[in-house]
């Protein structure tokens, strides 16, 4: 068994291709309730103010297309790419139920490493007005230079992790605690999205952190959401955890359920050349 903090903040391919053969499709799977006021709302509100029966959008990092068939029917083109082969093929079929005729689905990895030391995003020269990501990668937007029109505005939502350590995790049984966050995870981030965005001469032109509570109702889904993308053999078994867990909420859980912080990056970059 490992502890499944080194892989909370930031997801391998491997990750990715292992966690599409253990469920059907990139979501959550624990429930919880959390705030209004949340990162996710805000992006996808962001992402309609943009869009217009006229302009073409890229999608980075699209999973199984939940909002390639949101927002397809909002423009004039939507493309959009995943680098796991069952996401497209998943977003492929969503699209078609949807009656979405607008929209292509490809699966490529747009990553240096696997372009010939380039990033390479899937979309023609001068041929994109809006890109958008939901807790997509980053590297794309080295290629931007060259995908993107005059004026095309860039918008993404990225995760953020905890400030703070919660003060239960010490309670979690081996192989479930997570390590501590970083010091400053969210000079840590807008770091990154600068550092990128400077790479080719474009700088943040607005961006929001978002950090409300998400509670969690019950044991399991906390054991769901520690246990997300593992495999049986990485992490204690329910029963092994039950205990532990529900002795846990006994101790930390407020009304309603137990308390994480649901935090979210969010920005937006013109493309102004
Ligand atoms: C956190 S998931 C989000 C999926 C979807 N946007 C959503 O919000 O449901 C990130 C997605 O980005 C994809 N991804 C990460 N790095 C990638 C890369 N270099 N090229 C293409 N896809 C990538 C992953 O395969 C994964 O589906």
């Amino acid at each position: 068994m490992r502890n499944l903090a080194t892989k909370v903040r930031g997801h391998t391919t491997g990750w990715y291709e292992r966690l599409a053969t253990l469920q059907q499709g990139y979501y959550y799977p624990w429930e919880s309730t959390i705030a209004d006021g949340d990162g996710e709302s805000a992006y996808a509100d962001l992402v309609r103010q943009h869009l217009s029966p006229a302009c073409d959008v890229l999608e980075v990092g699209c999973g199984h297309g939940v909002d390639a068939v949101a927002f397809a029917p909002l423009c004039r083109t939507l493309r959009a790419f995943d680098q796991v082969d069952r996401y497209i093929t998943l977003a492929r079929k969503a699209a078609t139920e949807s009656g979405i005729d607008n929209a292509t689905f490809l699966c490529r990895n747009s990553s240096a490493d696997r372009n010939g030391g380039q990033v390479t995003v899937p979309a023609l020269t001068d041929s994109i007005d809006v890109v958008i990501s939901r807790r997509g990668p980053t590297n794309w937007i080295e290629d931007v230079p060259r995908f993107c029109r005059s004026g095309a505005v860039l918008i993404q939502l990225n995760p953020l992790a905890p400030l703070t350590e919660y003060a239960w995790n010490p309670e979690l049984p081996e192989g479930l605690r997570q390590s501590p966050p970083d010091a400053d995870p969210d000079a840590g981030m807008l770091h990154a999205v600068e550092t990128r965005l400077a790479k080719v001469d474009l700088c943040i032109h607005s961006c929001w952190t978002f950090d409300v509570p998400e509670l969690l109702h019950e044991p399991r889904d906390l054991y769901r959401l520690l246990t997300f993308g593992n495999t049986p053999e990485e992490v204690p078994s329910w029963p092994e955890a039950e205990q532990h867990l529900t002795q846990l909420f006994a101790r930390h859980a407020v009304t309603g359920g137990l308390e994480l912080r649901h935090r979210r990056f969010l920005w937006q970059a013109i493309h102004s050349q």
